[in-house]
C-alpha cells in the first residue's frame, strides 16, 4: 500500500496509530489530554501526544492525508433560526474535528463512535454530524457502519460506529460502498483462542470468596430443573409472599418468575438455602445471576462470568463481551481468573510487543476506551481504495 500521513486525534493509547502504521501510515500529529494514555504513547511510538484539541491552531497540523477520531459522543444545541450546523457543534469535541476539517479538507476521515450515537437524542447526532460532513464536502457510506471484532474472529462483542468519508465535494452523491466480506457470527468464535497458555501471576486468579460464591451458584444451576432462564434469578424472591404492588410491571413480572422457579423447584431451593445460610454471606449483587448461556453449558465453570451491578452474568465461552468496566473484567470459568492485560490487548487486536500502561486499572480502562486494531485496519484499506 502507498505510503501516507495520518494525525490521531482523542489517540488514547494508539489503537488507530496500531492499525494505520501497519497499512503504511506515518503519524504526523497526535492529540491526547490523559496522562496515562501520553505515557504509553510516547513509549510505544515516540511521539508527544500531550495536546489538548481545544487549543490547537489547525495551522500548526502538518499535511496530512487521513483523519483518525474516536471522539466522545455529546449531544448538539437545538437548532435556532440563525443557526447553521456547524454552529450546532460548537463547544463539542466533534467541532474540533470539524474546525480541523475545514482548514485542511483532508482526503480520508475515519471516525469512531459507540453505537448509541445512531440512536442518540433520537437520531438527531447522527444527523448533525452526517449533515456536517456533508456540508464539508465529505462522501460517507449509505448507512453507518456497525461493526464488532467478533464479526473478524476476534473473541469480542463490540458492537461499535465507524463513519468512514472521503473528500470529494464534486460527487457528494455517489455513496462509498464499504463494508464487512462474509462477517463471522458470535458462535464461530471462541474465546480459547486469546487465552494465555501458561500459568498467569496470582493477581489474576479470583478470591476464595468468590470462588464459594460461583460454587454455590453452579449448584443451583445444576439441581433445579430449568436449563434455560429467560429472566434474572433473584434469591431473595425465593418465596410466595404477595408480589410488592409498589414495584413497576416489568419488575412484577420478574418477582412472579422467580416464585414459579421457587416452587418448582422447592425441594432442592429450600435445601440450597439452608446449606448456605439463606445467602447471608453474599453481597447483595452476589445474590442475583443472570444465566445468558442457554443451554449450551451446563456448569459455571465452563462460561464467561462477570460480577456486575445487576448479578452475577453467566454467558457461553464464544465471546468475551466489550472490555469497558474496570469492575467488570470477566472472568473464565475454566481457569478461575480474570483475563490478563495481555489478553485485554489480544481482544483489541493490538500487537504482542505492544508496551501497556503498567498500573493494571488504568490499562484495563485504556484498552476499553480503545478501538480495536483489526476492525479499523479493515475498514481503512477498503477506504483507501477509493479515489
Ligand atoms: C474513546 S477514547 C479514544 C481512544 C483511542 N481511539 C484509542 O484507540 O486508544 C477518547 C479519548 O479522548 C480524550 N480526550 C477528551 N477530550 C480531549 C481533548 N480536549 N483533547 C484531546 N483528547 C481528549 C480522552 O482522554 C480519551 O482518552
Amino acid at each position: 500500500m502507498k505510503k501516507f500521513r495520518f494525525i490521531d486525534l482523542f489517540s488514547g493509547i494508539g489503537g488507530f496509530h496500531q492499525a494505520m502504521r501497519a497499512l503504511g501510515g506515518e503519524c504526523v500529529f497526535a492529540s491526547e489530554i490523559d496522562q496515562y494514555c501520553n505515557e504509553v504513547y510516547y513509549n510505544n511510538y515516540g511521539i508527544s501526544s500531550d495536546i489538548n484539541i481545544r487549543d490547537v491552531d489547525p495551522k500548526d497540523i502538518p499535511k496530512h492525508d487521513v483523519l483518525c477520531a474516536g471522539f466522545p459522543c455529546q449531544t448538539f444545541s437545538k437548532a435556532g433560526k440563525q443557526e447553521g450546523l456547524k454552529d450546532q457543534t460548537r463547544g463539542t469535541l466533534f467541532f474540533e474535528i470539524v474546525r480541523l476539517l475545514e482548514h485542511h479538507k483532508t482526503k480520508y476521515i475515519v471516525l469512531e463512535n459507540v453505537r448509541n450515537l445512531i440512536s442518540h437524542d433520537h437520531g438527531r447526532t447522527w444527523q448533525v454530524i452526517r449533515d456536517c460532513l456533508y456540508d464539508l464536502g465529505y462522501r460517507l457510506t449509505p448507512v453507518p457502519l456497525i461493526v464488532s471484532p467478533h464479526q473478524l474472529g476476534i473473541p469480542q462483542l463490540r458492537e461499535r460506529v465507524v463513519i468512514l468519508g472521503i473528500y470529494d465535494p464534486q460527487h457528494r452523491d455517489e455513496l462509498l460502498d464499504i463494508s464487512l466480506d462474509n462477517p463471522k457470527s458470535k458462535d464461530e468464535n471462541s474465546i480459547f483462542d486469546i487465552l494465555e497458555s501458561h500459568r498467569v501471576p496470582d493477581k489474576y486468579y479470583i478470591s476464595d470468596y468468590e470462588e464459594m460464591v460461583l460454587n454455590a451458584w453452579d449448584e443451583f444451576y445444576k439441581g433445579i430443573k430449568e436449563t434455560v432462564i429467560g429472566f434474572p434469578i433473584w434469591s431473595v424472591y425465593f418465596n410466595e409472599d404477595p408480589v410488592p404492588k409498589d414495584f413497576p410491571k416489568w419488575k412484577q413480572n420478574f418477582v412472579i418468575k422467580n416464585q414459579e422457579l421457587y416452587l418448582n423447584n422447592k425441594v432442592f431451593i429450600d435445601k440450597w438455602l439452608k446449606k448456605h445460610k439463606g445467602l447471608k454471606d453474599f453481597a447483595p449483587t452476589h445474590t442475583k445471576m443472570e444465566w445468558q448461556a442457554g443451554d449450551s453449558i451446563s456448569s459455571i465453570w465452563d462460561g464467561v462470568i462477570q460480577f456486575r451491578p445487576s448479578g452475577i452474568r453467566i454467558k457461553k465461552p464464544t465471546c468475551f463481551p466489550a472490555l469497558v468496566a474496570i469492575v467488570q473484567i470477566p472472568i473464565v470459568g475454566k481457569y478461575k481468573r480474570r483475563i490478563t492485560v495481555r489478553e485485554a490487548a489480544r481482544l483489541q487486536s493490538f500487537p504482542e510487543d505492544f508496551e501497556p500502561c503498567d498500573n493494571l486499572q488504568q490499562a484495563y480502562k485504556q484498552f476499553g476506551n480503545s478501538v480495536n486494531v483489526e476492525v479499523i485496519k479493515y475498514l481503512t484499506k477498503e477506504l483507501l481504495l477509493h479515489k
